[in-house]
């Protein structure tokens, strides 16, 4: 089968290759999937360079263990393991897999007990190929904040996958969000249900005359110290990013220990991929309550392209591989 693949760590250009790779098959529990649709996306990112280093110790400390990335996937069951009871050969699956990845590929296989789930009748490959990524690590952090309907919540970097997922979430959820995003793109973060956006090239969030129950700096450029500004007495800070100097993580463990910092909370919440939470994503795919923004399109052989864009950091919201080609 065709598919982009890195046999070793380093910048795109320097270790994707292209062509032929051998076809999996799929074990007793199992599904092979013929992938329409994927992403490229800052996890892939984070598993190409191995950065942060720590990385390594789940992707293979010298050379990476999944040599096709892709964690986000969308495509056709063409076979089943005899044990699978979850899925039928013709079914539009979609799904994240952060711990086999191999969704570069013209086909992968994947357990059936992963997170993955039918693509809803009403949703195309293209969007439930870049459906899972920015809002699993959203609903993780929701669910560990305990975010509820009512609550006053600033997302910081409204148009990044994390952000634009968590905003249209979260306002499903009926909670009001105040966001961030650059001067092009207020209109488009207000569109996704944000209460205000505050533009971060001509204003400081940190300096608002508002109080919120939960900061989520979706695109780690802020941190704990600047934002407790506008967090209510009792409320949370959490971000996608380690934070300055690991602020992040020494801060989260400060508040396990003595339950607080200040008059707040951090979390970092870990990752854990579930049945359950793409079962949510497909309901609000289903809804049109969450409509994944779609920046750039590459076809799969221009999958290097595809990274080194993402890799500038300036995406809004998701880039689609497209593998009809
Ligand atoms: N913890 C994890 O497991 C995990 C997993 C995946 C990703 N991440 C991290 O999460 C972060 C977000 O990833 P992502 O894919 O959602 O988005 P992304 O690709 O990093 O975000 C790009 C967007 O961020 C906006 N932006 C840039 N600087 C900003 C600022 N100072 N304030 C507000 N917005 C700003 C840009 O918008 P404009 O064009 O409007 O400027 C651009 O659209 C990344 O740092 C990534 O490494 C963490």
């Amino acid at each position: 089968m065709k598919a982009a693949f890195n046999r070793k760590y380093g910048q795109p250009k320097k270790v994707i290759e292209y062509g032929e790779f051998p076809k999996p098959s799929p074990n007793k529990s199992q599904i092979l999937i013929r992938v329409h649709s994927s992403s490229v996306n800052r996890t892939d990112c984070g598993f190409i360079l191995a950065k942060p280093w720590i990385v390594r110790f789940f992707s293979g400390l010298l050379r990476p263990k999944w040599p096709i990335l892709g964690c986000e996937f969308a495509g056709e069951v063409v076979e089943l393991g005899e044990g699978v009871s979850r899925f039928s050969v013709g079914d539009r699956v979609f799904g994240f897999d952060d711990e086999g990845f191999g969704g570069h590929g013209e086909y992968m296989v994947i357990d059936e007990t992963k997170m993955i789930t039918k693509i809803p009748d009403n949703v195309s490959y293209e969007t439930a190929g870049v459906a899972t990524e920015g809002s699993h690590y959203s609903l993780v952090d929701i669910k560990q904040a305990g975010i509820k309907k009512g609550d006053r919540v600033f997302v910081n970097g409204g148009t990044g996958a994390i952000g634009s997922a968590a905003i249209q979430i979260l306002v499903a959820m009926g909670v009001e969000v105040w966001a961030t995003a650059g001067t092009k793109n207020l209109k488009l973060v207000e569109s996704l249900g944000a209460t205000k956006v505050i533009d971060y090239m001509k204003e400081d969030f940190t300096e608002l005359d508002e109080k919120f129950d939960v900061v989520f700096d979706s695109v780690g450029k802020s941190g704990y110290h600047k934002s407790k500004k506008i967090l209510k007495d009792g409320g949370i800070f959490m971000s996608s990013e380690l934070g300055p100097r690991f602020s992040n993580i020494y801060l989260t463990l400060w508040t396990k220990l003595f339950g607080r910092v200040g008059k707040h909370r951090v979390i970092f919440p870990i990752p854990k991929s579930s049945i359950e939470d793409i079962e949510y994503i497909a309901k609000l795919l289903k809804s049109g309550e969450f409509k994944p923004l779609i920046d750039r399109k590459y076809k799969l052989p221009q999958t290097t392209e595809a990274y080194e864009y993402v890799l500038k950091g300036e995406k809004i919201g998701n880039v689609v591989i497209d593998h009809n080609i």
